[in-house]
């Protein structure tokens, strides 16, 4: 696909227009009026995504999961096993490389080809509207995908950290798939089986939300849903930005320290044949703190289609998606960029006309 080969235009960083102390963001980043953050937005303690103690009876784990599965497609995890102190050492040693002198940072630029490395936009559309933030994207699973290259050199506890990091969300993303199936209904190693058993596959992308002068503009990351499996967020504790769609509203998620925020994405939406919702969400920027999250996404082996799985596709719940593996589905959010849920809607099979 040449149209994956580079980007259409040069890059600009994010984190250099916000250090130039503009008063003003350009043009290329704001969004029309009804893109924008709302101030009507519900952002108070009435409705919130579900927060779920994993160390709780596993039978009602599994019920309140499902259930926020269904409902939200969202939910924040506590007592979920990682280490809240390796949670923040690998936060902080991405902080340490988005703070690194820039000329560093280049050395590391992407391109669309793999998107591995340190990037500024997504898609690769020319005259494309642009979102307030950098990232650094890299594949972390499974070794053999692993380009030790394409990862920081430093801080020095960059790569050791993260790798540690990986090996832990790993372990919580195995044990998930195990709850989400039996959520379904299904024995609970089904979901697994379904993503390729031990060639399951994960993908690390670390946010960086500059500050930014005109916030009411603009967006960090535009209404999106995650392509792969399950996404593992693990967000500023004090500072909020991400924004989950629900019933037509955008709900501001309240953060919940120490804890991680789980996202079911498009795969599994495909393979629970839409019981479980891979729910669209963005994010806001501000004028006073800057915003790091990093996102674990959780994915199948990249090339055995998949489809809603057997025993959920029954007489009055006919299949809902149409095959295809997760390379051929992730093409379309690289050259697309962030487009809300129009990607699995093209996969949605069409009913057939019922004549009466
Ligand atoms: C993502 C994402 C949310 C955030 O990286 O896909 O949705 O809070 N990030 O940065
Ligand atoms: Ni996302």
């Amino acid at each position: 696909m040449d149209c994956l080969q580079d980007w259409p235009e040069p890059i600009v960083r994010v984190q250099s227009l916000s250090e130039s102390g503009a008063s003003t963001i350009p043009a290329r980043y704001i969004k029309p009026p009804n893109d924008r953050p709302s101030p009507t937005a519900i952002s108070n303690c009435h409705v919130s995504i579900p927060v779920i103690d994993m160390s709780a009876d596993p039978e009602h784990v599994a019920r309140v999961v499902s259930s926020a599965c269904r409902e939200w497609g969202f939910f924040q995890v506590v007592n979920h096993g990682v280490d809240p102190k390796l949670m923040r050492c690998a936060r902080d040693t991405w902080c340490g490389f988005f703070h690194e002198p820039m000329e560093i940072k280049q050395q590391y630029a992407n391109s669309p080809k793999t998107y591995e490395g340190y990037g500024s936009r997504l898609g690769t559309k020319k005259g494309a509207s642009l979102d307030w933030g950098d990232y650094y994207f890299l594949h972390v699973h499974p070794p053999s995908l692993i380009n030790q290259e394409k990862w920081p050199a430093l801080p020095s506890s960059l790569r050791p950290t993260t790798d540690e990091y990986t090996q832990e969300l790993l372990k919580l993303c195995r044990r998930l798939m195990r709850v989400l199936s039996k959520g379904l209904g299904l024995k609970e190693g089904r979901l697994q089986e379904a993503f390729g058993g031990d060639k399951d596959g994960a993908c690390l992308r670390v946010n960086f939300y500059p500050k930014c002068p005109q916030p009411d503009l603009t967006l960090g990351l535009s209404p999106h849903s995650d392509p792969g499996g399950m996404t593992v967020l693990q967000v500023d504790d004090h500072v909020k930005g991400l924004q989950v769609r629900k019933d037509g509203a955008w709900v501001t998620v309240q953060p919940v320290p120490d804890s991680f925020i789980i996202n079911i994405a498009d795969q599994i939406e495909v393979l629970s044949n839409g019981a479980y919702k891979s729910v669209e969400h963005r994010v806001m920027v501000s004028s006073t703190a800057e915003r790091l999250s990093m996102a674990f996404f959780y994915n199948p082996s990249s090339d055995i289609p998949l489809a809603p799985i057997p025993q959920l596709v029954m007489p009055d719940r006919p299949p809902l998606f149409l095959p295809m593996t997760f390379n051929e589905y992730r093409l379309y959010i690289r050259k697309n960029g962030p487009k809300g849920k129009s990607q699995v809607e093209s996969l949605k099979i069409v009913p057939k006309a019922v004549h009466v």
